[in-house]
Parts: structure tokens; C-alpha cells; sequence
């Protein structure tokens, strides 16, 4: 099997600079060696190239650099659709969760039938009207569930590929009051930390499984934010929330999908390495590889 690696050096969903440079850290470190060494052959052509943010894109609305993170996602979606159609399975490297506009766009073009598994501290949930930040990084899903408010022209590219009943949160435990109500209306099946410490990551994982992709047949893309883990685990990110994830219960989630054998997308999402001190990046750098190769069957082999 090939594996298409995506790297995005965007930042433009968010306010921190940083993030963007995350992909680049994370295949210094060693990840195209991790992967080559779990068996697979490698498309990779170096990171992408993005404009940079210009000074012609006033907010809509409260929308940060709408147009900038509309344009580079409509690009990054079409070369996530070429990697998929090629039968490749597709590793994009963030930059900041908005991304998840173009992982999940190019990726259900090829695998409409997929289901989307999103390991998040938050839910990316908030609409154009919903927002408090403005910062578009919150607001990948509502786009692609095709929510009320996201209907606004700079964005019309993107299709409501995702169906509420194809999507399932771990992880959650920062909300915002309208991504609450939003979670309610839309009925989507969400795992808070409390779920996690109530029923341990192993039946969490296996109800969520059962809820997006039942008879285990449905291809799935998985959407990891790092700071979907405690800050003792992976402090080097822009929105990091306490009460996370473990070291053993994120790596837990990416095992168990590699054990599904129906991965097809995978996204490492919002590692930023000009946050904290020297040591507690190269920790979230490590991180960040050792997720990927368990999603990719290491303790499998
Ligand atoms: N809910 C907050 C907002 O909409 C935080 C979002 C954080 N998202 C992330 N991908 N880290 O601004
Ligand atoms: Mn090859
Ligand atoms: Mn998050
Ligand atoms: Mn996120």
C-alpha cells in the first residue's frame, strides 16, 4: 500500500503563528523513515506552497481571512481527491484544523460512503453565526454538514459531504454554547472526557465504531487535533485545554482504527512548535509521529 503524504504549513484558520511549520518538524523528525519502515511506499513532493495572507480579505461576517481559508483549502482538496483516487491512503499534516475543510471535501469526493471519526478537545462546530472567536479553525465541520449560516459565497465550493449520522467526536471537553445546541439539533454522537473516564477508551472506541460505520464496512477518515491529548502529553499547540486524553488512550483510538484495516485519510492536526519550551515541542513532535504510525498498524506487525 502507498501512502500520500499532504503537508500544509497554513496557519491561517487561527491567530498563533507556528503552525504552520509543524509539517515540516514533524518529517525532520523522522516520519517518512517511520512510515517506510512500517512497509509502505511514499508519495511525497515536498510540503505545499501557500500564498500568504493578504491585506484585499476583510472578515465576513466575524470570519477571519475567510478568503485565504477558503482559496487554500479549495486547492488542498483537490490534491487530497487526486491522492485518493490514485487508491492511496492520505496523511495530511497540519497547520491548523481548518484544514479539515479540504482532508474531508477531497476525501468523501472519492469515498462518499466514509465516516469521519474527530479526536478533538473541541468540536469545530461553530457556524459564521455561531463563532465568538471568528477563527475558522472552529468551524470545519459546520461547512461540510452544510449547516445554516454556512451557506456564504466565498465558501460555495465546499459540498455538505458529511451526513450528521457519519460523524462521531472523542475527546470533547471544550464547547461553546451554539456548537452545544448544534450537537443537540443534528443528534451527532459525541465522547467527552467524561464518557472516557466513565466507560475507559475501549468501549468508547468500539461504541463510536459502532454508531459512524456498524457493519465495519464504511472506509473512515480520522481527524486528530493534537489537543485532543492532555497538555502534559502534547503542550505545543494554540488551543491546549486540561483534562485530555492520555498518551496511551490517543495512541489506544489510532490502534484500533489501524485494526479496522478501513482507514483511508488520516490528519495530524495543530502542532505548533513555536509554542512552549524546546523539550515540550520535540515531545509533541514525537507525539505527533508515534499517533501517526499507530493509525498506520504498528502494533499490529
Ligand atoms: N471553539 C473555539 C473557537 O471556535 C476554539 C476552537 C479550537 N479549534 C481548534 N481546531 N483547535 O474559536
Ligand atoms: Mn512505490
Ligand atoms: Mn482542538
Ligand atoms: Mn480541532
Amino acid at each position: 500500500a502507498h501512502v500520500g503524504i499532504i503537508g500544509c504549513p497554513f496557519s491561517g484558520g487561527q491567530p498563533k503563528a507556528g503552525v504552520d511549520i509543524g509539517p515540516l518538524q514533524l518529517i525532520e523528525a523522522g516520519l517518512l523513515d517511520d512510515i517506510k519502515g512500517l512497509g509502505y511506499g511514499i508519495v511525497f513532493d515536498g510540503q505545499l506552497e501557500f500564498e500568504h495572507s493578504e491585506a484585499d480579505d476583510p472578515p465576513i461576517g466575524i470570519l477571519k481571512r475567510p478568503r485565504l481559508v477558503s482559496r487554500v483549502n479549495k486547492t488542498v482538496a483537490d490534491t487530497i481527491e487526486a491522492n485518493a483516487r490514485a487508491g492511496r491512503l492520505t496523511l495530511t499534516l497540519g497547520g491548523d484544523h481548518s484544514l479539515a475543510m479540504a482532508t474531508v471535501s477531497g476525501t468523501f469526493r472519492v469515498h462518499p460512503d466514509a465516516c469521519l471519526i474527530w479526536i478533538d478537545a473541541h468540536a469545530d462546530l461553530n457556524t459564521p453565526l455561531t463563532t465568538e472567536s471568528g477563527n475558522l479553525h472552529g468551524c470545519p465541520v459546520s461547512f461540510l454538514l452544510g449547516l445554516e449560516g454556512c451557506d456564504i459565497p466565498e465558501f460555495s465550493w465546499i459540498k455538505p459531504v458529511l451526513k450528521a449520522d457519519r460523524l462521531v467526536y472523542i475527546g470533547l471537553r471544550d464547547i461553546d454554547a451554539g456548537e452545544r445546541r448544534i450537537l443537540r439539533e443534528q443528534k451527532i454522537k459525541a465522547y467527552s472526557m467524561h464518557d472516557v473516564d466513565k466507560y475507559g477508551i475501549g468501549r468508547v472506541v468500539e461504541m463510536a465504531l459502532d454508531h459512524v460505520n456498524p457493519n465495519r464496512d464504511r472506509p473512515i477518515h480520522l481527524s486528530f487535533d493534537v489537543d485532543a491529548l492532555d497538555p502534559s502529553v502534547a503542550p505545543s499547540t494554540g488551543t491546549p485545554v486540561r483534562g485530555g486524553l492520555t498518551f496511551r488512550e490517543g495512541h489506544y483510538i489510532c490502534e484500533a482504527i489501524a485494526e479496522t484495516g478501513l482507514l483511508v485519510s488520516l490528519d495530524i492536526m495543530e502542532v505548533n512548535p513555536s509554542l512552549a519550551d524546546k523539550d515540550a515541542v520535540k515531545q509533541t513532535v514525537e507525539v505527533g509521529r508515534s499517533l501517526t504510525r499507530s493509525a498506520l498498524g504498528e502494533t499490529l506487525l
